[in-house]
C-alpha cells in the first residue's frame, strides 16, 4: 500500500448509520478483530475483548440501551468492545490503547466495503448492555460497534484545518 492510499483510507471512512441488511460473512468478521488484536497497548498488555452480537433478540436487547436503536436493529451485527479490568495497569495509557483497537476496526470495515460508526452514547448503560450479554463484572464496555453493508455514501463532516491544530512548541527564553 503506498502512503497517499493510507491517507485516503483514512479520509474516506465515514461513520455510517444505514445498512442495506445484506450479511457480514465471519471471514470479514474475522478480519476485524484481527485488526483490532493487532493494536499498539502500553506493556503489549492487550486489554481487549470482544463480543460479536448476531443474534437478533440479543441485537434488540441492546437496542433498547441506547438512543440510536434504530441503527442497532438496522446493522447486520454488532461487535461490544470491553476493556479487561485485571489486565490494566494505567487507566490513561489502557484506554488510549482502547482508542487505537476501535480505529483499526473501523478502518478494517471500511477497507472490506463494510459500514461501520462507533457508539459511545450507549455508554450511559455500560453495565445494562455487560449483563443483557452475560458477560462477567471484570469487563468494561468501551463502546459497541454497529456494522452492515452501507445504504447509501455519507456526507462528509468537516475537520478543523491543520493550522488550527498545530500548537508550535515556544521553548522558554
Ligand atoms: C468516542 C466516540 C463516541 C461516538 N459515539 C457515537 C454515538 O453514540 N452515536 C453515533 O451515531 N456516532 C458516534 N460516534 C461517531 C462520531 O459522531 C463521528 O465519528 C464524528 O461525527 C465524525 O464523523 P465521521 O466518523 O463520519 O468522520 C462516536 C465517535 C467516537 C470516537
Amino acid at each position: 500500500m503506498q502512503p497517499s492510499d493510507m491517507l485516503e483510507l483514512i479520509k474516506s471512512r465515514r461513520s455510517v448509520r444505514h445498512y442495506t441488511g445484506r450479511p457480514v460473512d465471519d471471514q470479514a468478521v474475522q478480519m476485524i478483530l484481527e485488526a483490532g488484536r493487532w493494536a499498539p497497548s502500553g506493556l503489549n498488555h492487550q486489554p481487549w475483548r470482544f463480543s460479536v452480537v448476531r443474534d437478533a433478540d440479543l441485537k434488540q436487547a441492546v437496542a433498547e440501551l441506547t438512543h440510536y436503536s434504530r441503527v442497532v436493529r438496522q446493522a447486520d451485527m454488532l461487535i461490544a468492545v470491553f476493556i479487561h479490568q485485571p489486565s490494566m495497569y494505567n487507566p490513561v495509557k489502557d484506554y488510549q490503547a482502547m482508542g487505537a483497537c476501535l480505529q483499526n476496526m473501523l478502518l478494517m470495515a471500511h477497507s472490506l466495503g463494510l459500514g461501520a460508526v462507533w457508539l459511545g452514547e450507549i455508554l450511559k448503560n455500560a453495565d445494562q448492555v455487560r449483563q443483557v450479554l452475560g458477560l462477567d463484572e471484570e469487563l468494561e464496555l468501551m463502546a459497541v460497534l454497529a456494522l452492515g453493508w452501507p445504504q447509501d455514501r455519507q456526507y462528509s463532516p468537516a475537520r478543523k484545518p491543520l493550522e488550527e491544530l498545530l500548537v508550535p512548541p515556544k521553548p522558554a527564553a
